[in-house]
């Protein structure tokens, strides 16, 4: 028996669709634990790209069955487009992805307020504006929409209508009218005739699948540092993204999870507003923002860039039980004359090498310079060859964190990869 879980350290968009799709080779099963249509997870198979945003990572490795699990919400819209297009490239998804029954729906009303929220506040959170914030609101008020309901849409009616009557009095202050039920209905009834064949007791699928000794992903999405209650409040989403969450999402209990691989780049990117001690607002943040593509898988806005910070990632190794590191985008930091971590905070009690997750607004980061290189590392296979200056960025987060490095990735392709502890071995 095997179940990992992989999950973000950062903030969001650390690799987790090409970490996920290269493991799936070995996995029998995938489990999307959390979030929704905000997330983008990149995979890249020799010159193709494809992002996923609902469907888990392993659906282009046919061995794998994939599941939705019920910590996501799904817009059952975005999930239909996304298996279509799958099928279109001749990705088989038929028998072999299931949704949760507990999974809950984002409707369009979920999406307008999220888009009337953010126009009308004064501290924005820079949200995706896909629903996210109001659907978990609605499964945590107890008024939201599971895929079971679909099975009865008499029974989904009248839900509709008393979540539109409990957020009728905000819409109208805004100035905005909500759709009508039958409208929502009319829409949702034939994506609900197309998507129940799918819907299942993925938990139960799961466990017979861990009982029988399989090789199990569980995949996060977005990252450490937005999940609700560990990440940096209130500029986070509002799902649980931490490996915790893979018990409650997934369906898993915790003493059946073997491992804990925590994904960072070899530096740190944001989307979406919230405090950033380590951004970079120069040249060369401009030249880590073109070099990695860092630009919004989902809503294509420029990613905010910036040194890599350890005492972040000791937090996520903390708070997620990280027990490897799966480091990406080495290859990015590549002809920097200096690279700099940031070691340490200023907090205004003092210096401290924790991360003030509560103060990060009032903190400075410490930073500390290693030497940069200026061979390219694509083509490097085995940690030894990579430059001594390249691998000390390995080491220094090997050593502030006191966790080792299991993939060292250098390329977003599959083979781009240099595998220090094969995860299924
Ligand atoms: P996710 O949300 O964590 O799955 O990450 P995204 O897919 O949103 O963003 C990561 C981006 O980096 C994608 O465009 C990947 O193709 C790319 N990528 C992943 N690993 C590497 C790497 O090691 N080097 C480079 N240059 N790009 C990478
Ligand atoms: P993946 O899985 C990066 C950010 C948004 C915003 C905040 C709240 O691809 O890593 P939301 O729409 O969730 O209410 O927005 O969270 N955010 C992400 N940033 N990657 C993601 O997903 C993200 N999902 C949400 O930019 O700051
Ligand atoms: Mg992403």
């Amino acid at each position: 028996m095997t179940a990992i879980v992989i999950v973000g350290a950062q903030w969001g968009d650390e690799g987790k669709g090409k970490i996920v799709d290269l493991a799936s080779e070995h996995a029998e099963v995938v489990v999307r634990y959390a979030g929704g249509p905000n997330a983008g997870h990149t995979l890249v198979v020799g010159t193709e790209k494809l992002v996923v945003r609902l469907v888990p990572s392993g659906i282009l490795q046919p061995r794998s069955m994939c599941l939705m699990g019920q910590g996501m919400v799904v817009d059952p819209g975005v999930l239909l487009t996304e298996i279509e297009a799958l099928e279109k490239r001749g990705v088989t998804v038929r028998n072999r992805l299931f949704i949760s029954e507990h999974a809950h729906l984002i409707l369009p009303y979920h999406v307008l307020i999220d888009g009337l929220r953010e126009s009308a506040a004064t501290q924005k959170i820079g949200t995706t504006k896909k629903g996210i914030g109001p659907g978990y609101e609605d499964k945590v008020a107890r008024r939201g929409i599971r895929f079971t309901d679909l099975r009865d849409l008499d029974r989904t009616r009248g839900l509709i209508d008393a979540a539109l009557l409990a957020w009728a009095p905000l819409v109208h202050a805004w100035g905005a009218s909500l759709p009508s039920t039958d409208a929502i209905l009319d829409d949702l009834a034939p994506l609900a005739k197309k998507l129940l064949p799918m819907v299942a007791d993925t938990g139960k699928l799961l466990d017979v699948a861990v009982r029988a000794g399989k090789h199990v992903l569980l995949e996060g999405a977005q990252g450490t540092l937005l999940d609700v209650d560990h990440g940096t409040y209130p500029f986070v989403t509002s799902s649980s993204a931490v490996a915790g969450g893979a018990c409650t999402g997934a369906g898993i209990g915790p003493s059946r999870i073997d491992r804990v691989v925590g994904i960072t780049k070899a530096y740190a990117t944001r989307v979406g507003e919230g405090p950033f001690p380590s951004e970079l607002t120069d040249e060369i943040g401009d030249q880590l923002r073109t070099r990695g593509g860092e630009f919004g898988s989902v809503t294509g806005r420029p990613r905010r860039t910036g040194w890599l910070d350890l005492p972040a990632l000791r937090y996520a190794a903390r708070v997620n039980g990280i027990d490897g590191w799966a480091i990406t985008k080495l290859d990015v930091l590549t002809g920097l004359e200096t690279v700099r971590v940031c070691v340490a905070y200023d907090t205004p009690a003092g210096r401290t090498e924790d991360f003030p997750v509560t103060e990060l607004g009032v903190s400075r980061p410490v930073f500390e310079d290693l030497p940069g290189w200026s061979e390219a590392i694509e083509d490097i296979r085995e940690l030894s060859q990579l430059p001594s200056n390249a691998a000390r960025v390995v080491r220094a987060i090997e050593e502030k964190t006191g966790v080792g490095a299991d993939i060292v990735s250098v390329g977003p392709r599959r083979d781009q990869t240099i595998v220090v502890n094969d995860l299924f071995r």
